[in-house]
């Protein structure tokens, strides 16, 4: 009896392990990736009976990429904004889109609202070295315009793999934009942020954006919270 169950548990893993493959591939756009040969191919000198695969990396990813010419943000922007940051971040940071300064440097948050970030990133006790940066979309909507659907379907694949590349303990969404699309809801962020919420099995903490910020300083003061959250999942002391 107790056999039977543990094959019935084996094989439920089973099943559980190529859902979330069929899922992940339906994301990447590469349907069935692990039933071809390649780097995504099961390896089978692993424990027999599961699938498991070899892991992109942020280079794989960036390669993949390319000089992308998927939509029509390409004809205008100056820079493609990959992300930038730590290979292993305990910690993601997800903005909109790049702006002007971005488009320009080729850096996610460097304008105004990127140096803000950079002072609540160091306020964590992290440098921006330490975490990762990037954005919904990698490249500048004309005029700082909101992403279309169809900008989104064609770059959140490349952020989802990211996010899987890096395996972050906690995501933390920046703004209105980046919590609905990572969520997929429409809740305001008012309500959204201040607790945590599942994405894909990562704690993910929306809260508002450093734009807002420097528009409403008196906001501060809920990011800050928010982040401290983050920081204590993290195991990181907060001296407020
Ligand atoms: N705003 C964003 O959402 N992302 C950036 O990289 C810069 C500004």
């Amino acid at each position: 009896m107790a056999a039977r169950q543990d094959l019935a548990a084996e094989f439920m893993q089973i099943v559980d392990s190529l859902t979330m493959s069929v899922i992940l591939d339906r994301e990447r756009m590469r349907p069935l990736s692990y039933l071809t040969p390649g780097k995504d191919a099961p390896m089978t000198d692993k424990l027999p009976g599961t699938q498991m695969f070899q892991k992109e990396t942020l280079q794989d990813v960036r390669e993949e990429l390319g000089d992308c010419r998927r939509c029509s943000l390409c004809e205008k922007r100056k820079n493609l904004v990959f992300g930038e940051g730590s290979d292993h971040a305990e910690v993601v940071f997800v903005g909109e889109a790049p702006g002007a300064d971005e488009d320009l440097q080729g850096r996610p948050f460097v304008g105004r609202a990127g140096q803000l970030l950079t002072k609540i990133i160091e306020a964590m006790g992290f440098s921006r070295a330490d975490v990762y940066i990037c954005n919904i979309l990698k490249c500048r909507p004309p005029g700082n315009r909101n992403p279309l659907p169809e900008e989104i379907q064609l770059c959140e694949p490349f952020l989802v793999r990211q996010l899987e590349a890096i395996a972050p303990k906690a995501i933390c969404a920046l703004g209105t934009f980046a919590a609905h699309t990572l969520l997929k809801n429409d809740v305001p962020i008012t309500v959204l942020r201040g607790r945590f919420h599942d994405y894909h099995g990562i704690p993910l903490m929306p809260t508002y954006h450093p734009a807002y910020l420097l528009r409403n300083p008196s906001a501060k003061k809920q990011v800050w919270e928010d982040v401290q959250q983050i920081m204590k999942r993290l195991d990181k002391g907060a001296d407020a």
